[in-house]
C-alpha cells in the first residue's frame, strides 16, 4: 500500500505545505489538473518527477473555464481513485481547494489573455474558455510558486496561453508541455472520453488518423488547404460535426500558408454526439 499524499484544502494550509516541501531548497514542480485523472495525467505527474524533487498536483474543477451550457456540473469526479493514483506515483502533495476557496466572496480579478488564446480555435467556440484557464491557472503558480509546472500536450493551445502568460507576467516557473498520451488506436486520453457511447468509442480515433493522413500530405509537399480539406472530408464522413481542423504554426498558432511556414502543428475539434473531442499532432 503507497502512502496517501498530504491533501490542503486552504490557501494559509497550501503555504505552510509548500513552505515545508521547498525548506533545504528542494525544488517543485506543479501538475494543474481538474481530477478525473487517466494515464494521460499519470504521464505529467512522472516527468514532474523526473524535473523536480517535489510534485504537487491541483485538482479543481474550475467553474470560469466553462460557459453556463457547458458541462461543469457533470464533469467526471472521481476523488478516491484520483488519491489512490497519486498516491501510488508518491506525490507530495495534493491542492484541492474548493470553489470558495479559489475564488472567496468578493473575488473580482481575472486575466485576459490574448495572442495564442485569440489565434481563432478554442477561443472561436469557447470564447470564456481561456480567460478562465489563465486566470486559475496564474492564481495556481502564485499559489504554489512552483519551479516547473507541466501541461499535457493534448490541450495545445492551452499549452501556448499559460507558457505566454508565465513569460508576460515575469513568473519564474518553467512550463514544460508533456507528450499526448493515446489509447492503442490512438484516441487520445482525455477525461471527456468516459462520456463516449460504445459506438462512438469505436469511430473516435478517426480524428488521429485524419490528422496523421494530412501530416503525411503537408510532408509530401500537398498544398495545405487541399490536404486540410481530405481532413475535413475523412472526419465529417465518420459522423463527426467539425468544429476546426487547421494547420497552424507550432509557436504563434499563426495560420500558415505552406509547411515552409512551419514548425506545423495541426489542430482538430470536433463532436460526436454530445461529446466534443480536441487533438493535435506535429508534421
Ligand atoms: O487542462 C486542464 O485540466 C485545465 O484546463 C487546467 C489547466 C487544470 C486549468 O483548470
Amino acid at each position: 500500500m503507497s502512502r496517501s499524499p498530504m491533501v490542503v484544502r486552504t490557501v494559509p494550509a497550501l503555504r505552510r505545505a509548500v513552505d515545508g516541501l521547498r525548506a533545504r531548497k528542494a525544488t517543485t514542480a506543479l501538475v494543474p489538473t481538474m481530477g478525473a485523472l487517466h494515464d494521460g495525467h499519470v504521464s505529467l505527474v512522472r516527468l514532474a518527477k523526473r524535473r523536480a524533487q517535489k510534485v504537487i498536483v491541483s485538482i479543481f474543477v474550475n467553474p470560469t473555464q466553462f460557459a453556463p451550457t457547458e458541462d461543469f456540473g457533470s464533469y467526471p469526479r472521481t476523488w478516491k481513485a484520483d488519491l489512490a493514483k497519486l498516491a501510488a506515483e508518491k506525490v507530495d502533495l495534493i491542492w484541492n481547494p474548493d470553489v470558495k476557496a479559489m475564488y472567496p466572496d468578493g473575488f473580482a480579478t481575472r486575466i485576459v489573455p490574448e495572442g495564442p488564446a485569440t489565434a481563432g480555435l478554442e477561443d472561436r467556440f469557447r470564447p470564456h474558455f481561456f480567460g478562465g484557464v489563465a486566470t486559475v491557472v496564474g492564481k495556481l503558480f502564485t499559489q504554489v510558486r512552483p519551479d516547473f509546472a507541466i501541461f499535457g500536450e493534448k490541450d495545445f493551445q492551452q499549452l501556448r496561453v499559460v507558457t505566454q502568460m508565465a513569460r508576460d507576467l515575469d513568473l519564474s516557473v518553467k512550463v514544460i508541455g508533456s507528450k499526448t498520451v493515446r489509447e492503442r488506436d490512438g484516441l487520445a486520453m482525455s477525461s471527456r472520453n468516459v462520456y463516449l457511447s460504445p459506438d462512438e468509442r469505436q469511430t473516435a480515433p478517426v480524428l488521429y488518423r485524419a490528422m496523421k493522413e494530412c501530416a503525411k500530405r503537408l510532408k509530401a509537399g500537398d498544398d495545405v488547404e487541399a490536404a486540410m480539406a481530405g481532413g475535413r472530408e475523412l472526419i465529417a464522413a465518420a459522423g463527426f460535426v467539425i468544429d476546426y481542423l487547421e494547420a497552424r504554426h507550432a509557436e504563434t498558432l499563426a495560420p500558415i500558408a505552406s509547411v515552409r511556414d512551419g514548425p506545423v502543428r495541426i489542430l482538430v475539434a470536433a463532436r460526436l454526439g454530445k461529446t466534443r473531442l480536441i487533438d493535435n499532432l506535429g508534421v
